[in-house]
């Protein structure tokens, strides 16, 4: 059975551009409840230990690149089903791909600076949430 949490970041692109508030109250509206949240920049060598799974990808010294060009929103959500509920309300990881309505559709600017990261599965979404809370920072 699916857990019921996933994490996601508002990525710097979004965050800078002011969207941040918008994106957060799409997800609550989509029934997304915030169980921990923080606003932090990453340094380069955080960026990179977070995405060293595509450490061999030709794009990834240009994405910890640009995720630690700014701040970001950082934060764990919990609904039914949430890791797939949650890449259904993000949409497709290219803005040109994403469906009508979608947060990357609607915030995103390109491939690279497509707004919000949300976890790929339930087991990097536990992963991924340990990486930036403690338990004392959850409020459950
Ligand atoms: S996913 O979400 O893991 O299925 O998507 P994937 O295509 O595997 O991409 C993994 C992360 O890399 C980012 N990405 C890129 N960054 C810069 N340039 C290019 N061309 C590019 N292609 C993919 C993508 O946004 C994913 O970041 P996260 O934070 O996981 O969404």
């Amino acid at each position: 059975m699916a857990t019921n949490r996933t994490f996601t970041m508002v990525k710097p692109d979004a965050f800078g551009a002011g969207n941040a508030g918008a994106i957060l109250k799409m997800i609550e509206e989509a029934g997304f409840k915030i169980v921990a949240l923080k606003a932090t920049k990453l340094s380069s060598d955080l960026a990179g230990k977070f995405y060293e799974v595509h450490k061999e990808r030709p794009f990834y010294n240009d994405l910890v690149s640009y995720m630690s060009s700014g701040p970001i929103i950082a934060a764990i959500l919990e609904k039914d089903n949430a890791v797939e509920d949650f890449r259904k309300l993000i949409g497709a990881t290219n803005p040109a791909d994403a469906a009508e309505g979608t947060i990357r559709k609607i915030f995103a600017k390109s491939i690279e600076a497509n707004a919000v990261h949300g976890s790929d599965s339930d087991e990097n979404a536990a992963i991924e949430g340990s990486f930036f809370f403690s338990q004392a920072e959850r409020v459950i």
